[in-house]
């Protein structure tokens, strides 16, 4: 399994528990940046993760923001990417059993690190449920495809 790491400078510190402990584990990574505690705009580095996962390069995403909130907005704007903000272990492993989320975003700012660890352990471990939450997620593709230009009918 391979994972793409990201976060913004908020989310710096946790993402540097979530790195260590992915080590101890022995999984593969790629940590995007940032690397430094200047301050940064998050949607660069959603942007960075998102991208690779879109192209498979990467199985999962982890980004890390002082919210999750902002850093997963960026990342579900990229095609392809289900980004989903966890605070608490029955949304993580929900996210992959229902929503085929693939990527996970933390808030610093919101869990402590022990949580997030329990979080990042279940939603990696979890499995896409398929069946009739696959309809739902063709949906959520289809959305995707919709047109948006002068002309385009959404509803
Ligand atoms: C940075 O101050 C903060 O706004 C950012 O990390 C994130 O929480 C945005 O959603």
């Amino acid at each position: 399994m391979k994972i793409a790491v990201g976060s913004d400078h908020a989310g710096l510190s946790l993402k540097k528990v979530i790195i260590s402990h992915l080590e101890q584990k022995g999984l593969e990574f790629k940590d995007f940046g940032t690397y430094t505690e200047d301050s940064c705009d998050y949607p660069d580095y959603a942007e960075k993760v998102a991208v690779n996962v879109r192209d498979k390069n990467f199985d999962f995403g982890i980004l890390v923001c002082g919210t999750g909130i902002g850093i997963s907005i960026a990342a579900n704007k990229v095609e392809g990417i289900r980004a989903a903000v966890c605070a608490d272990t029955f949304s993580a492993h929900a996210s992959r059993e229902h929503n085929d989320a693939n990527i996970l975003a933390l808030g610093e700012r919101v869990v402590g690190p022990g949580l997030a660890i329990d979080i990042v352990d279940i939603f990696l471990s979890s499995k896409f449920e398929g069946g009739r939450h696959q309809k739902r997620v063709d949906k959520i593709t289809a959305i995707e495809k919709i047109r948006n230009d002068f002309g385009g009918k959404n509803e």
